[in-house]
């Protein structure tokens, strides 16, 4: 069936459905409720309070099969070249878990076992050392996950270091996270794929520099490009770890890329991650679509883009260690589905990625909730939450689950009233996934479900969930805007002419 075809099928379930409220669906099929759910391993989540039906999702699923999500999930984990416009498999699943007879894929299992041996020893050789303080160096994929992993799991399984993330290119970043160390006890790891990127060179310049003598000891590099950390920080072999062209950036926090994750929780803990995630993959890779979390979540956030029209959605975690999850889902998100352009180079004829935002409730019931609820744009919403808290205070878990469970409840079926200001339509539609505790394994599985959600949602699509090219042009116009702003040139186009006037007073 064609693309255009299996989308206007969508769009008439999704015009019949449209008909019937959200809370009229659950109140004529109660059994949705245990129906529409699935638990693999640490991880459960209810799509009961989505807007579909049965028959709507028979369809979606009958949409999967014909789009390919099972022949095209196995094309992933055996390294075939899913990331097509730069002619490289993605194989990140390769990081976590041994999962293809497929020699591409067995290589870089190989490799990646290989390297987390080098990673082991490094983390140990800094736990004997005096060093107290870690300064990361990255950014995007080089820098979001880490920063997600160890800030969520740091209370759970404690580690020696304070890890700190340096990523902004403002001087301002540098300096207020230098300002609270000692180079003497502090250990740096300059994070980038290609070792290409301005911000991540700046930054590395700048905390080398503030390390003085203790540069030559306790500077380290993770790269796919192994030459440059030697050759322009004078890093020596034994201190930069590999990356390969075979993980793309915002999928690499499973290489050596965590680092920082497991100098802020421990190797152990690390490998426990790493093992989560393949517990989800081997559960996506061998499910059938109807019973598959990653199929559930990717139809899912399909029937809310081109069923229903949604232009965003956001993901509200109930956990205040998870209040990192937005920004990272942000990049692995949009940055992998925002495209128009299918594989064969054609336009696409549907909308793809919404626009993905987000926070931590309870606070942000505080502050966007308000729009949720009545505002004129329905926002569909990925509650999460965790069942059990290691925090000691039993009654603000009970508030904070309650919180969790109204806000879905209202937005499902909102309430009436005579006074219109005072009236909430309801139909919101939103997604329940809960974690049994928040833990490195429940982690690595609930990261492993939106990495392959995604790249089920762009085998619908059919564009490509690796490549990154929309973000070039800014870099190259910014590398191109340097001299004029040091007024080496003049700048070619008269606004910003006018701005960089104003910048350099
Ligand atoms: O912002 C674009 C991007 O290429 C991301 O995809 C990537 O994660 C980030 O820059 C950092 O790149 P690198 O790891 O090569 O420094």
């Amino acid at each position: 069936m064609s693309d255009a075809s299996r989308l206007s099928q969508l769009s008439a379930q999704a015009g019949r459905v449209a008909n019937t409220s959200l809370s009229q669906l659950i109140a004529a099929d109660p059994a949705r409720a245990r129906d529409f759910a699935l638990r693999v391993g640490p991880v459960y989540a209810s799509f009961a309070r989505q807007h579909y039906d049965r028959e709507a999702l028979a369809q979606l699923f009958a949409a999967a099969q014909d789009a390919g999500f099972a022949p095209r999930l196995r094309a992933l984990f055996d390294g075939e070249t899913v990331n097509v416009t730069e002619g490289r498999p993605a194989l990140h699943t390769a990081l976590r878990g041994d999962f293809s007879p497929a020699s591409v894929a067995r290589d870089a299992h190989a490799q990646a076992l290989q390297a987390r041996k080098r990673m082991r020893a490094i983390v140990e050789a800094l736990e004997a050392s005096d060093v107290t303080d870690i300064v990361s160096v990255g950014i995007g994929g080089s820098d979001l996950g880490p920063r997600l992993a160890a800030d969520a799991l740091i209370g759970a399984a404690p580690g020696r270091f304070r890890v700190h993330f340096l990523s902004n290119v403002d001087g301002h970043a540098a300096q207020r996270i230098l300002a609270g160390l000692d180079p003497a006890r502090t250990a740096a790891l300059l994070i980038s794929k290609t070792f290409g990127t301005q911000e991540t060179l700046l930054n590395g310049a700048v905390v080398r520099d503030w390390l003085g003598q203790h540069a030559a000891q306790r500077l380290y590099a993770i790269s796919a490009n192994v030459d440059r950390p030697a050759a322009a920080f004078g890093i020596p072999p034994e201190r930069i770890l590999p990356m390969w062209d075979w993980v793309g950036g915002r999928y690499s926090l499973w290489s050596a890329v965590g680092l920082p994750i497991a100098l802020a929780i421990g190797m152990d803990a690390f490998e426990a991650f790493l093992d989560g995630a393949a517990e989800m993959d081997a559960h996506v890779l061998n499910a059938a679509p109807a019973d598959n979390l990653a199929a559930w979540h990717a139809l899912t956030a399909i029937w809310n883009r081109n069923g229903l029209g949604y232009a965003t959605q956001a993901v509200l975690a109930y956990d205040d260690r998870l209040k990192l999850l937005s920004n990272y889902l942000q990049q692995l998100v949009m940055e992998s589905l925002g495209k128009s352009t299918r594989l064969d180079g054609s336009a696409i004829v549907a909308d793809t990625v919404p626009v993905w935002w987000g926070g931590v409730g309870t606070d942000t019931q505080h502050s966007f909730f308000q729009a949720l609820h009545q505002g004129s744009s329905i926002v569909p919403g990925d509650f999460i939450g965790v069942i059990r808290s290691d925090a000691p205070y039993s009654q603000n878990h009970l508030a904070l689950q309650s919180n969790l469970l109204a806000q879905t409840e209202a937005f499902a079926n909102g309430q009436g009233s005579n006074d219109p200001h005072r009236a909430y339509a309801g139909g919101r539609p939103s997604t329940t996934i809960l974690l049994d505790a928040l833990d490195p394994r429940s982690l690595g599985a609930l990261l492993a479900l939106y990495e392959h959600s995604v790249y089920l949602q762009s085998v619908f699509w059919d564009i490509n969930a690796f490549d990154q090219f929309g973000v070039e042009l800014g870099k190259q116009v910014a590398s191109r805007l340097l001299p004029a702003l040091a007024g080496e040139v003049e700048a070619d186009d008269p606004v910003t002419r006018e701005l960089i006037a104003q910048l350099r007073g």
